[in-house]
């Protein structure tokens, strides 16, 4: 039996989508991209330029008015527009995948939940960082037991400067907190928090944080520091935009041993004695377009099973809500700020 092709738009052809999902996408069989909207006319003209059969439009709205075969949308805007989009897309009755953060707001990421139950269509966020071979990995080293039990937790995040958006918009958005809604709390917090959800295996219930602006050109921070109250542990969390490098470090510690991650480079500490080896993830190529299939076929499988306010959609709305008392918690000189997992809204 042959599938139907799942046909798709892209709102916001830029950095990530241009990157990292059309080639992906251009690598799939089972979906299609038909139709682009970005507000900018030179990266209209970038998407033609990879394929001329596409039908670009200047707004969202006009897309969404014109096209009336689509199946889903992939949201790749700067996070103050994922909201609204989000929302007009499900009004349409398509299904979303939506790039981090969620939103740039705790009432919008609600609103938006509501919303995927109410049309029965799928919310979903681009938490790419779980299909990095690296994590894969480790996730699998965990579920073997071979460190024990997990309950502590570093992540830090170094880069030596903000993500930069294209050339042909506005570069340097991440820092203008009227479009990125924050500062790399904001831009990467999800990836470090839903990692942690992952080998924690719970929700944290509390946070205590800390931002600083070394930078005072600009109106968001770039550094940020954290620790995050889990029922099985806690977490320790540094994201830094002036680190002179580009890195990810990670420790995992379980009741009987650990592991270290430095980028593709994995350590293995248990009983039986200390192992190392690579996994080749290319962390520095910022698209990650290997890790997008991976990601995307999660998000099919929701569709099939008519997941509408999945697992994934729960943890990026705590990622949401997480980023926002992490703010409040800093504003009150690092003061612990409660977090609530009880989905009660829903
Ligand atoms: N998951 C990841 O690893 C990853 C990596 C990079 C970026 N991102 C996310 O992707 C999103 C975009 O980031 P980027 O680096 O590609 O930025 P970018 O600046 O390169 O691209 C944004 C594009 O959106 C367009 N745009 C802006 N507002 C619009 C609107 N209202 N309607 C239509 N088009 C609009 C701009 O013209 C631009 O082409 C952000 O949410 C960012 O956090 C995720």
């Amino acid at each position: 039996m042959t599938q139907q092709v799942f046909r798709g738009a892209i709102i916001g052809f830029g950095f990530i989508s241009g990157k990292g999902h059309f080639p992906a996408y251009q690598s799939r069989k089972d979906t299609e991209i038909v139709a682009v909207a970005d507000i900018c006319p030179a990266r209209r003209q970038a998407a033609l330029a990879l394929n001329p059969k596409l039908r670009v439009y200047d707004s969202a709205e006009k897309l969404f008015d014109a096209e009336k075969n689509l199946d889903f949308v992939d949201i790749s805007t700067p996070p103050v527009d994922h909201g609204s989009i989000a929302q007009a897309a499900l009004a349409r009755g398509l299904h979303v995948l939506c790039e981090k953060p969620l939103t740039a707001t705790l009432p919008e990421a609600r609103e938006l939940l509501l919303a995927a139950n109410r049309a029965r269509r799928v919310v979903f966020p681009c938490h790419n960082y779980k299909h990095a071979p690296v994590v894969k990995t480790v996730d699998e080293i965990i579920a073997s037991g071979e460190i024990g039990k997990v309950h502590g937790l570093t992540l830090n995040t170094y880069r030596n400067t903000h993500a930069k958006g294209v050339q042909e918009w506005r570069t340097d958005w991440r820092r203008d907190k009227k479009t990125s809604g924050g500062g790399i709390a904001m831009d990467h917090g999800s990836h470090t928090f839903y990692l942690t959800f992952n080998w924690l295996k719970a929700l944290p219930t509390a946070v205590t944080a800390k931002m600083v602006t070394i930078n005072k050109e600009w109106d968001t921070e770039d550094n940020f520091s954290c620790v995050l109250t889990f029922p099985t542990g806690y977490a320790n969390a540094h994201l830094t935009w002036t680190a002179g490098v580009r890195k990810v470090i990670y420790t995992i510690q379980g009741s009987q041993g650990a592991i270290t991650i430095d980028d593709d480079d994995i350590q293995v500490a248990s009983p039986t004695g200390v192992r190392k080896f690579s996994i080749a993830s290319h962390w520095g190529d910022a698209s990650h377009v290997g890790w997008f299939n991976s990601m995307f076929d999660q998000f099919r499988d929701c569709v099939r099973r008519g997941e509408y306010v999945n697992s994934e959609l729960k943890e990026a709305y705590h990622c949401v809500q997480l980023i926002h008392r992490a703010y409040e918690s800093s504003n009150d000189g690092s003061r612990e700020v409660q977090l609530d997992t009880s989905f009660s809204f829903l």
